[in-house]
């Protein structure tokens, strides 16, 4: 395994020429090894983009629970919590692979729109650090195993600000027509209640307005009306712990300008400053995309139009679901050739659906059978997006550290595929 040069990253030794490597490491050896597809990590990207984050908010008090439903592989939820991140959890299967990673109750906030009432108890006797509540109804479930159990239940409510977060629709979450969180009015309904009900403990109050939100804009809106309600329940004598300002903050798929994580942390103290309340911040995307391509090889290359070709790839919207299901956009680059080139290509899987094209009209170097390329950017909502249809196996996970890498999910097998059926 090729010793790493220091540099972080995907990049290649001198640009336009060399392979494209991953901290030093030949993705070429890595994909003759493993088979392809494969998702590849930067263990040095997953840390450097957590401490920037960290470190942006200097000594003000705050806590980071890396979202897991970004990227859940055990060792990257490890290597989170040996950089001291809590967790974000989204299910209680996500609060499973937290225990397992290490995680104590105390650094797991759940959160998700329809929790079960298996996945409430599980989350009530172990004690997570705060339950984010998403309805009335829920509350009073929650009121119900709470008693049931004997315990103080930490909530945490979540206001829908209605606050356009002018990301893609399917990703925004912050406006009245979504169905997350409750309105600011009956959140404070809903707050008023809990006087009367001992066995809840109102922590903080939560918001979340979407992901790859790339204008600060209506991250300081949903901040300020988190501080604002805040500030109010303080006064009224709720000791709130923290105020959870959720993810979100975009990552640039094109090489366009997003803000940068001094800035938006700089944003959010701005608003919550005045609190004097620690911050809880859900990122995602932003620690792991980045860190992350995916591996696939050319499976064969024909005819599309008069001046285009399709190259059809071994990965599709099974292992990258993304581009069929937002149109998102993701760099595709050969490994073993320039970046661009001046041949017009549609790159498409193996998947039998007219939606399984992974990158519309590119410019890329001549590719044949056999070539490998990288789909940058999918560290983060690729592998854990990931699908059997068409009975494709999951794929393989490759994680690049100190120069070193090792397999820390192997593909699936048939067998594997087959384990649960008779
Ligand atoms: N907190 C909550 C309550 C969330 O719903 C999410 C993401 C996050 C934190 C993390 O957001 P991030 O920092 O990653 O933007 N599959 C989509 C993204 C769905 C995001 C869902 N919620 C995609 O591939 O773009």
């Amino acid at each position: 395994m090729a010793q790493s040069t220091g540099l972080a990253g995907f990049y290649r030794q001198t640009p336009g020429n060399d392979d494209l490597v991953c901290d030093g490491v030949s993705l070429t050896a890595i994909a003759a090894s493993t088979g392809t597809p494969v998702y590849v990590y930067s263990a040095a990207v997953l840390r450097e983009r957590y401490q920037v984050i960290d470190a942006a908010f200097g000594d003000y008090p705050h806590a980071l629970h890396y979202a897991l439903k970004a990227n859940s592989t055990l060792a990257i939820a490890r290597l989170m919590r040996a950089l001291g991140s809590a967790v974000d959890a989204n299910s209680v299967w996500e609060i499973e692979v937290a225990r397992r990673a290490g995680f104590e109750p105390s650094q797991i906030v759940f959160t998700g729109v329809g929790k079960s009432p298996e996945e409430l108890e599980r989350a009530v006797a172990l004690g997570v650090k705060a339950i984010n509540v998403e309805s009335g109804g829920e509350l009073a479930r929650l009121e119900a195993i709470a008693v049931r159990l004997g315990r103080i239940v930490r909530v945490a409510i979540r206001i829908n600000p209605d606050i356009d977060a002018k990301s893609h629709p399917h990703i925004s979450t912050g406006l009245k027509i979504n169905k997350f969180g409750l309105p600011l009015d009956e959140a404070r309904e809903l707050v008023q209640t809990l006087t009367g009900r001992p066995s809840l403990a109102l922590v903080a109050i939560h918001v979340h307005v979407g992901s790859q939100i790339t204008s600060l804009d209506p991250l300081r809106r949903a901040a300020a009306l988190a501080a604002d309600v805040s500030l109010d329940l303080q006064r009224q004598g709720f000791p709130l712990e923290y105020v959870d300002l959720g993810g979100g903050l975009g990552v640039s798929y094109d090489g366009g300008a997003v803000p940068s994580a001094a800035d938006y942390v700089g944003v959010l103290l701005g608003e919550v400053r005045r609190t004097s309340l620690p911050i809880v911040i859900e990122p995602g995307r932003v620690i792991a995309a980045p860190a992350g391509a995916l591996l696939a090889r050319v499976i064969d290359v024909k005819p599309r139009t008069a001046t285009s070709d399709f190259i059809i790839i071994d990965a599709g919207m099974t292992e990258l679901m993304r581009p069929a299901l937002y149109d998102a956009f993701h760099r595709i680059e050969p490994v073993s050739a320039p970046a661009t080139g001046d041949r017009h290509y549609e790159i498409v899987g193996p998947v039998c659906e007219s939606t399984d094209v992974v990158g519309r009209d590119r410019m890329l170097p001549p590719l044949a059978a056999g070539d490998l390329v990288a789909i940058r950017d999918a560290g983060a909502y690729g592998a854990v997006m990931a699908s059997n249809y068409n009975r494709r196996p999951m794929p393989a996970e490759v994680l690049v550290d100190g120069g070193e890498w090792r397999v820390i999910r192997r593909r699936q097998t048939i067998d594997d595929l087959l384990a649960q059926e008779s």
